[in-house]
């Protein structure tokens, strides 16, 4: 396993367990039997409804003496409808109770989308602050209190891109440690990752494999299969694994980290051990060529009538 560090010397290991989809009813026993097979990095979210079970799982690992809390890596996200600066502690202190914990390692502005209380998902443009109303830097600037109050040791943002990124690091009193962004052969990011690296902040990969078990309504027809492209699947022949275990070393190769989802044993043991497969630079020069721009998680959903955000404006602006 590799680690990504920070600048207080804590580490984050390169693949973790997504929770994005998990149902409640299987992310227990799948937190559990992640950190049972060797995972030490759980990525959660508010919005995935399901950090109470996910707590679960912890709970029963670090009573089995499985790992030790600070032993292990856990990110969550707050929510769109709590970026009003009085919100954000709140929503953070619902999610440390709900995953049973006194800290958090990461905790990450989910989306760069202000949503007013209350609204879970949105039906309207009046279910939306507009940022002149709700500004990024106060939702940053909350975000860094909980890390100055040592609540959460690390903070960060998610499907943020550059321009966004640059307003905090010019604005802010402190760059995001993380962005956590889709990212995969079809979204390689290059920019995006040459950015980061350039000003020290880490990339996570979310969606690694297609996320094919979104809802249909989240997903578009004759969505292209990643694990069936012939470059993947015949690197993967070469290499005596699995294609999505290629999909996964792709990130680790770039030092990105990357949180696969699954509630299968067998295949939760399957993405951990993609941490070690190593590709050379012909299979990364094969996979990199495979770049399409193309997102399966594209944001179209936060467009409404009369709405403050677009995916051009979240995507290019
Ligand atoms: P399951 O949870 O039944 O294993 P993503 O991480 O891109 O969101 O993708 C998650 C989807 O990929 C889920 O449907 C998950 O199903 C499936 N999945 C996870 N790991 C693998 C694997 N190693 N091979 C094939 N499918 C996988």
């Amino acid at each position: 396993m590799q680690y990504l560090h920070f600048a207080n010397g804590d580490r984050m290991p390169d693949l973790g367990l997504g929770t994005w989809k998990s149902k409640p009813g299987e992310v227990e026993e799948a937190v559990y039997t992640a950190i049972k097979t060797g995972y030490r990095h759980i990525d959660c979210a508010a919005i995935y409804g399901n950090e109470a079970e996910v707590g679960q799982g912890l709970k029963k690992a670090f009573e089995e003496g499985l790992v030790l809390r600070e032993n292990i890596w856990i990110t969550s996200k707050l929510w769109n409808n709590a970026h009003q600066r009085e919100h954000v502690q709140p929503a953070f202190r619902k999610t440390l109770q709900d995953l049973q914990l006194d800290y958090l390692d990461l905790y990450l502005i989910h989306w760069p989308i202000a949503q007013r209380p209350g609204s879970r998902s949105v039906r309207s443009a009046a279910d939306y602050f507009t940022l002149q109303e709700v500004p990024l830097l106060e939702t940053w600037g909350a975000m860094e209190a909980l890390r100055d109050e040592g609540l959460t040791l690390h903070v960060g943002v998610s499907n943020f891109n550059i321009p966004k990124l640059q307003h905090l690091i010019d604005e802010g009193n402190s760059s995001p440690e993380v962005n956590q962004v889709e990212m995969h052969p079809y979204l390689a990011q290059d920019d995006l990752l040459g950015y980061c690296k350039t000003n020290g902040i880490h990339l996570t990969a979310y969606s690694p494999l297609g996320s094919r078990d979104r809802t249909e309504a989240m997903k578009k027809a004759n969505e292209p299969n990643m694990m069936e492209n012939p470059v993947v699947v015949d690197i993967a022949k070469g290499k005596g694994c699995t294609p999505a275990q290629v999909l996964l070393a792709f990130h680790v190769s770039r030092g990105v980290s990357v949180i696969p989802k699954s509630v299968n044993p067998e295949r939760i043991a399957q993405n951990l051990a993609a941490a070690d497969i190593q590709l050379d630079d012909t299979d990364m020069n094969q996979l990199t060529k495979l770049n399409k721009g193309y997102r399966y998680v594209d944001g179209s959903f936060w467009e409404v009538e009369g709405g403050p955000y677009t995916t051009d404006w979240l995507w290019n602006q």
